[in-house]
């Protein structure tokens, strides 16, 4: 099959390369002549494992191609997928003006063939119907709109796209199921998932109802956590507990400081924009958001209670992606905490194992940043942990009492074992469960 892939941001670069591993010719399209040219050397704009070894692999194959122009993926491609940014407005809602901007220059660039347009990019409902209406007033050539989200994770996000545990295909058209169903029939072979043929709303309202489902798990065990931190329980073993019903699953019931990225945030404030728009209401929805937007400033609560004073202080930050196998710092609770930390007049040092190049562009110059952990913490009057990155889950908590000036850890992701904590000597501050005191 010949696939255009248009953006080549987290999705549509991931999309690219995994398809062109299977064997399929694919032209990957951006705007940024830079990201093109940088593609071409194979220098990738994010780290995600495995990307780099695929996207060489169809550059030495010669099936995947990289290309500024757009012309190229319309004329000599049979489906072309829509990956550009869908970034929240001010209001919550997505801003899709990317996704009409692009229906309109592909509609230019029609030469009277048939096409498959595929809306890969995370869209509120209806976007496929608008994308139609756009190409309908401009141009005559034969095409269908269809919608095929991903459900890729970052840090697996290889594995999920060449493995997935399901497909969604959203298309009214014969023809366009048929070459879609081409386009996976490789993966299908390799993963055996199931695959949803339903129309375009549908899956448009799949892929945005199974992110917010999964950011109300979140909320819902962070606002159990809160209860277990006043009445002396532990969410840990609540979670374990309650995961243990097949009807409920363990995964996603991880207490902490709360959800961040560039899908979940923006995900949940536009599908409960759009549930506002078109039904008048979204509490679920709204008190979803509330609930993790309060987690940074709760974790700094209890470092504040137990500081006495924020004003001053040294803080150790580990962990700055908002989660561990990425540098992706978009919407991560790291910045939040940082900026909640720095308005107090606090000094901040950080580590991260691979996020920190991007930090430096992202956070303010005040920041500071340590080569390993140890250095990080040594000195510091704190440490707050933010990432669960593996290399801090096997620090042995000895090293907080060694190198701390106080011993004193605010852990946002509840990596360590009280007793272990208490062993060691270190007051440990985590999140649904009892605060452990020096
Ligand atoms: C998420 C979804 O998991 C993917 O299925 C979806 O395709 C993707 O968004 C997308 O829409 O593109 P991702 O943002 O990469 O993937 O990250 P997740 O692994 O889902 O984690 C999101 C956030 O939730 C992270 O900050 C993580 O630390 C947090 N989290 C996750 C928790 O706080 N607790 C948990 O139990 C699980």
């Amino acid at each position: 099959m010949r696939i255009g892939v248009v953006g080549l941001g987290h999705v549509g670069l991931v999309t690219a390369a995994c398809f062109a591993h299977v064997g399929h010719e694919v032209i990957g399209v951006d705007s940024s002549a830079e990201r093109v040219e940088d593609l071409r050397r194979n220098k990738l704009p994010f780290f995600e494992p495995h990307l780099q070894v695929l996207v060489e692999g169809g550059r030495r194959r010669g099936n995947l191609h990289f290309e500024h122009d757009l012309t190229g993926a319309v004329h000599r491609t049979d489906v072309i997928f829509i990956c550009v940014g869908t970034p929240a407005l001010p209001t919550g809602e997505a801003d899709l003006s990317q996704i009409e901007a692009l229906a309109v220059q592909i509609a230019e660039r029609m030469n009277g063939e048939y096409r498959v347009l595929v809306e890969k990019s995370t869209v509120p409902v209806t976007t496929g119907s608008r994308i139609e209406q756009t190409l309908r007033r401009l141009t005559s050539s034969r095409f269908d709109v269809a919608s095929n989200p991903e459900f890729l994770c970052e840090g697996s996000a290889v594995h999920d796209t060449l493995a997935p545990d399901r497909i969604v295909l959203g298309s009214s058209s014969e023809e366009a199921t048929r070459l879609l169903m081409d386009v996976y029939r490789p993966i299908l072979d390799r993963s055996g998932c199931p695959v949803i043929v339903t129309d375009v709303p549908t899956a448009e309202l799949i892929k945005h109802s199974s992110n917010a489902f999964l950011a109300t798990k979140i909320s819902f065990i962070n606002s159990v956590a809160e209860i277990c931190e006043r009445v002396g329980a532990d969410v840990e073993e609540v979670a374990r507990g309650i995961g243990l019903d097949p009807r409920i699953g363990e995964r996603f019931l991880k207490a902490g400081i709360g959800y961040g990225g560039s899908c979940f945030p923006k995900d949940v404030a536009a599908f409960a924009a759009l549930a506002e728009e078109v039904t008048g209401k979204a509490p679920l929805l709204r008190a979803v958001q509330r609930i993790n937007q309060a987690a940074p400033a709760r974790l700094l609560d209890k470092l504040r209670e137990e500081l006495w004073y924020l004003r001053g202080k040294r803080i150790a930050v580990l962990g700055l992606s908002f989660k561990p196998g990425t540098d992706d710092m978009r919407d991560s609770p790291s910045v939040k905490v940082i900026e909640a930390l720095l308005e107090e007049d606090s000094s901040v040092v950080a580590y991260d194992p691979v996020a920190m190049p991007k930090a430096k562009e992202l956070l303010p110059p005040t920041v500071s940043y340590a080569p390993t952990v140890e250095d990080a913490l040594r000195g510091a009057h704190a440490g707050v942990i933010l990432t669960d990155w593996k290399e801090f889950k096997e620090l042995d908590p000895s090293t907080f009492k060694r190198t701390l000036r106080f011993p004193i850890v605010a852990d946002g992701r509840n990596l360590f074992d009280l007793e272990d904590m208490r062993a060691a000597g270190v007051t440990y501050l985590s999140v649904g469960r009892e605060a452990v005191r020096a």
